[in-house]
């Protein structure tokens, strides 16, 4: 059974949720599943935007065989050629033979190298500002290197004011139905995976967000629907959103607060993180999240030092190094680019302690614009309360830096 939704009365999502995938590119946990979204436009000419990963293609092809009602597919639009949406390019190309694909030069090169069958189709290469007519609608073409692949590109419709903005604007979460921003409540139930995903997904890339951001300031007041390959379509409240991606792709914290991140094997350093955790909140730093480094996936953990201004990071002494999984989520900060964050230092060890000074040359030698601050709570097993008063020290110092950024 097909199932589609109206964007417009022209315009029609095609596209299918997959409830069944664990893993989002066979590494973020994806536990509300996730959309693949293509669209359909009707004008004089027949155009799909995108298609979707394999795994729904069945779906997708019923939901566009349902909204073609036998009429032929004369264009399908390529903004983002990545596997996820690309993977059926082929079926659509065994199924509407004389479709005309249209994309970048990259997106054509990649097609090949993956091995996609392009050959003897008819393909039309398109650069930043091109347009194209399809009838009533004309398009234009935007390149959006990087966000998230090298081909990517965005299309608008200067029609209708819909923005295919490929990865930008996308989220994790299955639609399960609803469609826009406004049949859902993003702020509550959407932001969490939203920021995840584009923290561990597009997160290293900000200045080409940047960029992006910085053409669509051109057409933003035309923009009457954004239409990403992942979660709702967007057709109100843009300004909540262009912020959300203003500031994650400027490394800007969304938030005065401390993300407490703990490595521990007996429950020694966790105790003094929760310590730490009741002291700020008994100083009325409430804003403060825990989570033990071996439970919980990095991308949770890489989505929170995102969403926050402090960063602490306790951790036990391992073979003489950092703990191995404290050590994964520090490489995982520096390979996504995260800059402008505040950390302080809590280190255990039971007869050579070396987490602490591993640490801090890691966050000051290996990532940009840190701050370390200098007072330090060390541990020799557990946390005795003679040092209760280092406690106290570390706790005055986080706070008064808060103060500081103000
Ligand atoms: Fe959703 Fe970069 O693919």
């Amino acid at each position: 059974m097909y199932s589609v939704r109206n964007v417009t009365k022209d315009l029609y999502w095609v596209g299918a949720n997959d409830h069944r995938l664990s893993l989002f590119e066979n590494i973020h946990p994806i536990p509300k599943g996730v959309s693949y979204n293509a669209y359909v436009l009707l004008d004089e000419k027949t155009v799909l935007f995108d298609t979707v990963d394999w795994s729904v293609c069945r779906q997708f092809l019923e939901n566009l065989d349902h909204v073609l009602d036998g009429r032929p597919l004369d264009y399908m639009i390529i903004n983002h050629m990545e596997p996820d949406h690309g993977a059926s390019i082929e079926e659509i190309l065994l199924r509407y033979p004389d479709v005309t694909i249209i994309s970048t030069e990259k997106a054509f090169m990649l097609m090949r190298q993956f091995g996609f069958a392009i050959e003897g189709h008819t393909l039309e290469e398109v650069k930043e500002k091109d347009t194209k007519c399809f009838g009533s609608h004309t398009v234009t073409f935007l390149a959006a290197p990087m966000v998230h692949w090298p081909e990517a590109m965005v299309t608008f419709d200067v029609t209708n004011g819909a923005l295919f903005s490929a990865d930008a604007f996308g989220t994790f979460g299955a639609l399960d139905g609803k469609l826009f921003n406004d049949e859902v409540n993003f702020d509550r139930d959407w932001i969490d995976d939203a920021r995840r995903y584009y923290t561990n997904i597009v997160g290293k890339y900000g200045p080409h967000v940047q960029l992006l951001l910085k053409k669509a300031t051109g057409i933003v007041n035309d923009i009457k629907y954004i239409c990403p390959l992942h979660g709702p379509v967007w057709r109100s409240d843009f300004a909540y959103l262009l912020d959300k991606y203003d500031r994650w792709s400027r490394y800007e914290p969304e938030e005065k607060g401390i993300l407490i991140a703990y490595a521990s094997m007996y429950g020694n350093t966790e105790a003094a993180a929760s310590a730490l955790a009741a002291k700020l909140c008994e100083k009325g730093m409430t804003n403060v999240v825990m989570y033990d480094v071996s439970n919980t996936h990095v991308s949770y953990l890489i989505s929170e030092a995102f969403h926050y201004s402090h960063v602490v990071l306790a951790s036990v002494t391992y073979n003489l190094g950092i703990y191995p999984v404290m050590h994964n989520f520090l490489m995982d900060m520096k390979a996504l680019n995260l800059q402008n964050r505040t950390f302080a230092i809590v280190e255990n060890g039971s007869w050579a302690c070396k987490s602490g000074d591993l640490m801090e040359r890691f966050i000051q030698d290996e990532m940009k614009k840190m701050t370390v601050l200098n007072t330090r709570l060390s541990l020799a097993s557990s946390l005795k309360s003679e040092k209760s008063h280092e406690l106290d020290s570390l706790v005055d110092v986080i706070l008064e830096s808060m103060e500081e950024k103000k």
